[in-house]
Parts: structure tokens; sequence; C-alpha cells
């Protein structure tokens, strides 16, 4: 099988591809070479960061299967795989774990002042009754978003004794009982917005979610509160987010998702102090890295072999 893997990789699964397959690697490529890569491929393997656009697929004409090493479909024309019958196969679970603690290490570092407590530390401040900061126990976290992810940060909140309340797109009775048993009540946006300390997002980006978080849903929270995006960049309106932290209606905000990703980029968010910013790397854990390339070995030999490869949990 001819392969183009356009992002960056376990190195394992890497090398065990290699071995068995003819592979190309075409790592953090422009449209022009991505075309080029692809002209003759029959995989592909990508993650975010690269745009899969129906011109790069239209390069391909053997191409039958996309593998998706993660999760976001947002960075892939879905119609045209679709109209083409092309197979897309996410690997979603492994990154949702990694996703999980990152959301929950965020929250931890907003309330107790870590970066600030370790710069001031190395500087020789001795700067403890600054630091004064705020437990996660016994406050409301809310999701937005309470699904694969969500509700995972929804069960590690009620673990750590938060009261979780959390939203989703199309609520029905049985996905309301399913959260109900991680501790976990569901109710709408407004509720969830309202009520939390803490509001972590975790929505796919698409035409519904695109600025969800804008002025006026930031005016409806806590100015106590913070804000936790781990979605995508785009879900969070930075502009009016910058408005909300400056003006003191909100306390903090972490962003691992941002409206320009990329080298080079800097936030509108990177000069207030009560803002953490990470380079999306929700999913960056050898762990799961290793995991995503173990299933897509699993996911090649199964397409080379002919047998059931799982379908993508999309609207596919
Ligand atoms: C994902 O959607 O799985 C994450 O954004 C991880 C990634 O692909 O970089």
């Amino acid at each position: 099988m001819k392969i183009l893997i356009a992002s960056p990789i376990d190195t394992q699964a890497t090398r065990t591809m290699r071995a068995r397959y003819d592979v190309v690697l075409a790592l953090n490529a422009g449209p022009d070479e991505l075309r080029e890569a692809i002209r003759d491929r029959e995989a592909l393997i990508f993650r975010s960061g690269v745009q899969i656009t129906a011109e790069v697929m239209a390069a391909a004409p053997n191409l039958k299967l996309l593998v998706r090493a993660g999760s976001g479909v947002d960075n892939i024309d879905l119609e045209y795989v679709r109209r083409r019958g092309l197979t897309l196969v996410r690997i979603p679970e492994p990154g949702a774990k990694a996703v999980a603690e990152l959301t929950f290490a965020l929250m931890l570092a907003l309330s107790r002042h870590l970066l600030w407590a370790d710069a001031l530390t190395r500087q020789g401040r001795w700067a403890k009754h600054e630091l004064n900061g705020y437990l996660l126990t016994g406050k409301t976290l809310g999701i937005v978003g309470a699904g694969n992810i969500g509700s995972r940060v929804g069960q590690m909140g009620a673990a750590w004794g938060m009261r979780v309340l959390g939203c989703v797109e199309h609520p029905t009775a049985a996905k309301a009982l399913r959260l109900h048993q991680k501790g976990i009540r569901l109710t709408d946006l407004h509720e969830v917005l309202r009520q939390a300390d803490f509001v972590c997002v975790h929505v796919p980006l698409k035409d519904s979610t695109v600025n969800l978080i804008d002025a006026e849903a930031l005016a409806l929270m806590k100015p106590s509160a913070v804000l936790v995006n781990m979605a995508r960049g785009g879900v969070v309106d930075e502009r009016a987010l910058r408005e909300a932290l400056t003006s003191g209606r909100l306390r903090g905000a972490a962003l691992d998702v941002h409206e320009r990703e990329g080298e080079g980029h800097i936030s509108p968010l990177a000069d207030l102090p009560n803002v953490i910013l990470t380079p999306h790397i929700g999913a960056m854990t050898v762990d799961s890295q290793r995991e995503i390339g173990e299933r897509i070995v699993e996911t090649l030999e199964a397409f080379r072999a002919g047998s059931h490869v799982r379908p993508a949990a999309t609207s596919l």
C-alpha cells in the first residue's frame, strides 16, 4: 500500500509502516507540496495542523483510506469524503484521555497560580502570601460539550468533589442518563455558563460552534469564573475573551487551542497575566501517541486484508 504521512506521529508506528509499506512523509506541508506528495498514494494519515481539502484529495485518484490520528475532523472536507466514498477512520479514544488530563492540569495551574509561583521562586522571590489560590473541590464545573472528552473531564471533576453540569448540542433522555451515571447533570448552555466556577469547552468546530463562546456567552459567566478552551480555536471569540479578562469580567483563562496556530503566531492574549497558553498539546502524551500509532498500524493491516475497518464516528 502507498501511504502518505502528513503529520508527525509516533516514531515506532512510522518505523513499522516503513518496514511494511511504501511510505512518503510530507510533514507541515503547504497545499502545493501536499497535492504533489499525495498524487500516487492510496492512504493518508494526518492530524490537526494540516488542511485536507477537496483539491488535495482530488489530486490522488487512487486514494481510498484516510486515517485521522486523533479526534477532530474540522481540517478535512467531509462533504468531499462522503461524495467520493472514501473511508475515513478516526482514532479519538487515546487522545481523549490526555486532553481530559490536561484540562485538569490547566484548571489546577490557574487556580494555584502555578506559572507565577514557579517564575517568582526561580527569581528568588518568596511570594507565599501573594499566591493564595482556590480549591477545585466543592466548586461547580461546567462542561460545554459533554461528549467523549467532556464527559471524561466531568467524571474527573465528580471524583475531585466538584458539582458537575454539562450541556450537549442535541440533548436526549438517554444522554442525560448516561451523563448522570458519570456524575454529570445535563442542562443547557446558559445554565452551565451562569453557574460554573470552571467552564471547560470541548465541542468540535463546525458551523454551529463558531464563536459559541462570544461576548454574550462570556457576560453570563461569574466574574470569579475561569474558562478553559480545549476544543478548537474559533469556538471562543478571543477578542471578546480579552475584553472580559481585562475588564475584570472573568478571573482567568487557559487555551490549548487558538484562532491562529502554528510557528510564529502570537496569541492576542499573550500579554495577560491571568491566562495560560499552550500550543495544542492536549493529545501530546507519549502513552496516547503510542496507542494511536498502534491503532494506525492495525487499521492499515485491516484495510490491506480487506477486513472491516471501523468507520468514522462522525456524521459521515
Ligand atoms: C485531535 O483532534 O485529536 C487533537 O487536536 C490532536 C491533534 O490531532 O493534534
